[in-house]
């Protein structure tokens, strides 16, 4: 059964389905009329028109052909009770103020609405752009993790060819390998540099997928895998520089064979040579003996 709320007089009565508006008003003691239209009016006839209502909320049918005539230039939901079927639950006012607070609380109702549906939206689209923007954080994640790994095989090339520079014995030889060994450290220091920027470039696809902010997290990727191209570089720089120091050792390998095999000759040489003064000096000394004694008996 549909209720009809009378707003002014704050009543409301239920009715049968279909029941006309003006009777169930006229029942409920709720006058539809003001001032001499109380007994003036046309009694349901639609001719009148002193009977408006508005019907500040619940659904109604439209205006019928009678309302069309009588109400032109009254805008809704201003009705004419005797031309309304009550068909669901509905307020009404005789009231302008009345129409007026209602149409507020609608308005306010609608923008709460609005914002709970954009609320909605923009919650959606959050979840379907981070569910969109996990291959991308993924394959940001897998860039960074390579270029790490080319930075610390970078590392290690140029330890390695720092430790060749410095088995390698002075001499030209041992200046290309230094050199060598000082590019191969300069590329692991840029591929390190390239890996700590496709770390951030992950870091960065990660928050934009936390956002849903798809473009950002393939942007971010793209950032990492250029990173990770400049990571990839400098570890085959350092490999390079590395193989031109062990080029330079292996050039200066058979002439520090040479001497290493040379220096003990000559220290056997030298032991001789100090050996054979060593056997000379006590003639020497007898010899000088000799001498002073001829010196002696001439003199003498
Ligand atoms: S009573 Fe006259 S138009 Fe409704």
């Amino acid at each position: 059964m549909p209720v009809v709320h009378f707003i002014d007089i704050n009543r409301k009565v239920e009715c049968i389905p279909g029941a006309n508006l003006r009777d169930v008003a006229m029942k409920s003691g709720y006058s539809v009329y003001h001032g001499v239209r109380k007994l003036l009016n046309c009694q349901g006839e639609g001719l009148c028109g002193s009977c408006q209502v508005a019907v500040v909320s619940g659904r109604t049918m439209p205006r019928n052909e009678t309302e069309k005539k009588r109400l032109t230039g009254v805008k809704e939901p201003w009705r004419l009770a005797c031309q309304v079927q009550v068909l669901d639950n509905i307020a009404i006012s005789t009231r302008q103020e009345m129409v007026e607070q209602y149409a507020a609380k609608d308005r306010a109702r609608a923008a709460r609405i609005a914002q709970a549906h954009a609320v909605q939206e923009k919650q959606h689209q959050v979840a379907e752009g981070r569910k969109a923007a996990e291959p991308e954080v993924a394959a940001a994640a897998a860039q960074a993790k390579l270029a790490e790994e080319e930075a610390a095989k970078a590392g290690q090339d140029a330890k390695a060819a720092r430790q060749v520079a410095e088995s390698v014995s002075d001499g030209p030889a041992k200046e290309a390998a230094k050199k060598a060994a000082d590019k191969a450290h300069d590329a692991a220091s840029a591929a390190m540099h390239a890996a700590s920027e496709a770390k951030e470039a992950a870091a960065k696809a990660k928050a934009a997928q936390d956002k849903g902010d798809v473009e950002g997290a393939h942007a971010a990727e793209e950032k990492a895998k250029k990173a990770e191209a400049k990571a990839h570089a400098a570890e085959a720089e350092a490999a390079a520089d590395l193989k031109q120091a062990e080029e330079a050792a292996a050039k200066a390998a058979p002439a520090q064979k040479e001497a290493a095999e040379a220096a003990p000759s000559e220290t056997t040489e030298a032991a001789t040579a100090e050996a054979g003064e060593a056997k000379k000096a006590p003639k020497a000394t007898k010899t000088a003996k000799s001498t002073a004694k001829s010196k002696t008996d001439t003199n003498g």
